[in-house]
């Protein structure tokens, strides 16, 4: 057998051959089934994004329009599954809430037959459109209020403002946030994709796939950075206190969040498209200040670390957006967690076409040969 060397972080390494998605990391370039993401986030939406991603191609008016009705039919979730989210403590981080009731959508569609497409088909439409019902219901019950029910007349994004604000959302606020589903909807062999391939190649069900995934996004070195982000705008608190606290960050070898890409060396293409989205929001609902505390942040760091290649990654701008959205902190993570099934769900359908089992190997370095000691000898 060949012996590989060890590689932390299984940096370089592919762990799969994909035509998914794409990123140039040095030229700042991302693609999906080799569109280049700006246009996507111009020109397309997220289900038709979704769509493209899953079954390859750009869909037909038609297809599209069937796509989005079938979603539109299994938004809402079975009465059994918003009583088990009424039994989860409302202090509770929404990601887990997420992770938990994306595992539980198993135990109502336990049928395990992979080899069908209409199975799988229906699976990516379940998950596609029950995920966003689950963030909001989950939203309402910890402050004490039901879940209400998805509002037929509006779109995907619309619908899942409505279901978390109670209110018809603004078109270009929804808008906004449609852009936003599209720009985390997919991006190579990341961490919770790598999970969710790993968990797809079993052949378990497509809702542990994502359950396992949800689990590995909810990190702060992954998904979870955005929430941190805004936690350190808040601690900041001032444009003056920037460079300071970057200087301590730097002493202390912490790690700014938001910062640095194992991929991109340049500014990430999406957090570029976030920053104008920040700033036309800005623009029709009033500025936040710590916007220009982001702004200052960016350039320190260029300053200091961009030698490295250290630039704002996606999770940078987008916690502004969904502040300005009127969105709590906690839910930022579920956020990328509703858009990124649709890339999780690419991953297994590509994973399960030419599956095998992942099984890689270690480098032991461990002791061999011990005795057993009795446990009143130690
Ligand atoms: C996402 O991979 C994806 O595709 C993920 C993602 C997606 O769409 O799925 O893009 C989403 O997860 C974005 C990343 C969100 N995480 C953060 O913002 C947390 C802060 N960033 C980092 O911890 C870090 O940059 C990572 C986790 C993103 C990347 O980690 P790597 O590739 O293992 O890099 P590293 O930690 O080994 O750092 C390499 C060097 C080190 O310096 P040296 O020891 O070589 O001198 O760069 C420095 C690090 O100290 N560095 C940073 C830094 N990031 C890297 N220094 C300060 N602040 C940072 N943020």
């Amino acid at each position: 057998m060949m012996v590989c060397e060890y590689k932390p972080g299984l940096d370089g390494i592919p762990a799969a051959q994909s035509s998914i998605s794409n990123v140039d990391g040095q030229k700042g370039i991302l693609e999906y089934r080799g569109i280049r993401i700006e246009e996507l986030a111009e020109k397309s939406s997220f289900l038709e994004t979704a769509y493209l991603l899953i079954w390859g191609e750009l869909p037909t008016s038609k297809e599209l329009a069937a796509f989005e009705d079938e979603v539109r039919s299994h938004r809402r979730i079975k009465y059994h599954i918003c009583d088990m989210m009424k039994c989860f403590p409302e202090s509770g981080h929404p990601m887990d809430a997420l992770q938990a009731s994306a595992a539980a959508l198993g135990l109502f569609y336990s049928r395990r037959d992979l080899n069908n497409p209409v199975y799988i088909r229906d699976a990516v439409v379940r998950l596609i459109a029950k995920i966003p019902t689950m963030v909001a219901a989950f939203q309402l019950m910890r402050n004490g209020n039901d879940a209400i029910r998805p509002h037929e007349d509006l779109d995907y994004s619309a619908n899942f403002l409505y279901m978390l604000n109670e209110k018809k959302p603004d078109p270009l606020a929804a808008r906004i946030f449609d852009i936003c589903l599209i720009l985390h909807a997919e991006h190579t062999m990341n961490a919770s994709t790598f999970s969710a391939r790993v968990t797809a190649s079993t052949l378990t069900d497509p809702y542990a796939v994502v359950a396992s995934a949800v689990g590995t996004l909810g990190g702060p070195l992954h998904g979870g950075a955005n929430e941190e982000v805004i936690q350190m705008l808040e601690d900041i608190g001032s444009v003056e206190n920037v460079r300071p606290y970057i200087e301590d960050c730097l002493e202390r070898k912490a790690k700014i969040m938001g910062f640095g890409h194992r991929v991109y060396k340049v500014k990430d293409p999406r957090a570029t498209i976030l920053q104008n989205l920040a700033e036309q929001l800005f623009t029709k609902f009033g500025h936040d200040k710590y916007y220009d505390i982001a702004v200052e942040m960016e350039r320190v760091v260029e300053e200091k670390l961009g030698h490295k290649g250290i630039y704002p990654n996606v999770d940078f701008y987008s916690g502004l957006v969904y502040r300005k959205l009127g969105i709590p902190t906690d839910l930022f993570t579920p956020i990328f967690a509703i858009a990124r099934v649709a890339g999780w769900l690419a991953h297994w359908k590509e994973q399960l076409e030419e599956n095998r089992i992942f099984r890689p190997t270690q480098v032991y370095d461990g002791k061999h040969d011990v005795s057993y000691i009795p446990i009143d000898q130690r």
